[in-house]
């Protein structure tokens, strides 16, 4: 694996590569302090994050790099106007890896066109969450001894939700896996996730009630209702609070259910949940950082290598509004086949 971008870039063998190795840092972190000494990342925050950031720089100084960055692009020179070629070609001479978040759907397939690093997608807008899906299925694992054969409840904001589209993309490798896909149907799974669901042979019901299903679950996977995603300001109002997960409803549920959420949490489940040992939220967000500790320790030691040269594009091919290629128009017209369906090979939105 070179890069980290999607979840598809990942096989069941590479995955399963990577889950020994972070499983044997879990166990034994001292035999690990020296893995990524002289190893330096670059961590590109275009957005707000606490978790992802922190735990990718725990991460690299547990396994003894160092790391440098920005959490707020208006302290770089992209307020100046700067491309994402230019600042990813320049930092890439910097560091030996990039960790890079972006609003925009894309963004990091984009940064590793031009990248001499490999290049880990930190959330690419509502898009994908690769490394947020590491943590997860970590978590599954570790915790429940294996992932074939699970029912999982996704509930929340499933449209604007990229740890959630990522989640399904991985699972994808997994065998007899059920999805109870659980939101109101203005936040349903995107075009291009349903197409992948049914390419992939995927089971999965789409509800809106959780009550109703949580007796089925092995895995409850609770997200955010999306905010900064949302355009209309009330179809954020009219979907905030909907699903609020509570002591009376975990109740109904299996002794033995994981109830898993990325974070951060606003109201979609109460503070009482927290002391029920099916809640291993914090647990999933520690787990995150040993499985960011295995990937650097993959990725951060790899060659230099001058990317191939690529097309100057001159006009964005793809209409989705939230696209890297609308902004980045120099990109080239990259596209993909999903199901017999040409992609934008950036953001997976259907080109029409
Ligand atoms: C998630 C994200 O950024 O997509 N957070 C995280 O990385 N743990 C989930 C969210 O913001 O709701």
């Amino acid at each position: 694996m070179r890069n980290l971008i999607d979840f598809s870039d990942v096989s069941r063998a590479e995955w399963e590569t990577l889950y020994r190795r972070c499983s044997e840092i879990i166990d034994h972190p001292a035999d690990f302090l020296d893995t990524c000494r002289g190893r330096v990342s670059a961590n590109l925050f275009y957005e707000p994050s606490t978790r992802t950031n922190f735990s990718f720089q725990a991460a690299m100084l547990r396994v003894g790099g160092s790391v440098f960055g920005f959490a707020d692009p208006n302290s770089s020179s992209v307020s100046k106007g700067e491309t994402l070629k230019d600042t990813i070609t320049m930092v890439s001479g910097y560091a030996d890896v990039v960790v890079m978040r972006n609003p925009k759907e894309g963004a990091a397939k984009a940064a590793s066109l031009y990248s001499y690093v490999p290049v880990i997608n930190a959330g690419d807008g509502g898009h994908m969450h690769p490394t947020q899906t590491a943590a997860d299925l970590t978590t599954i694992t570790r915790l429940r001894g294996g992932i074939d054969g699970l029912s999982i409840g996704l509930c929340g904001d499933l449209k604007y939700g990229r740890t959630v589209h990522s989640l399904i993309k991985a699972l994808a490798k997994f065998d007899h896996i059920k999805f109870y896909l659980i939101s109101p149907r203005e936040l349903a799974v995107p075009e291009y996730i349903r197409r992948f669901m049914k390419e992939n042979n995927q089971w999965n019901v789409e509800v809106t009630g959780l009550e109703a299903v949580i007796p089925q679950l092995d895995v409850l996977y609770m997200t955010r209702i999306q905010r900064e995603r949302f355009t209309d300001p009330l179809e954020y109002e009219r979907n905030k609070g909907i699903y609020i997960l509570n002591r009376r409803k975990l109740d109904r549920a299996r002794k033995d259910m994981l109830v898993m959420h990325p974070l951060p949490r606003v109201d979609e489940i109460t503070q009482d949940v927290d002391d029920d040992p099916r809640a291993v939220y914090f647990e999933q967000a520690r787990y995150g950082m040993f499985a960011r500790m295995a990937l650097l320790s993959d990725l951060a030691n790899q060659e230099r290598r001058r990317p191939d040269p690529v097309e100057i594009g001159t006009a964005p091919i793809c209409s989705n509004p939230r696209c890297i290629t609308q902004t980045e128009r120099y990109l080239p017209p990259l596209v993909k086949e999903n199901d017999g369906v040409t992609c934008c090979a950036y953001c997976d939105a259907a080109l029409g």
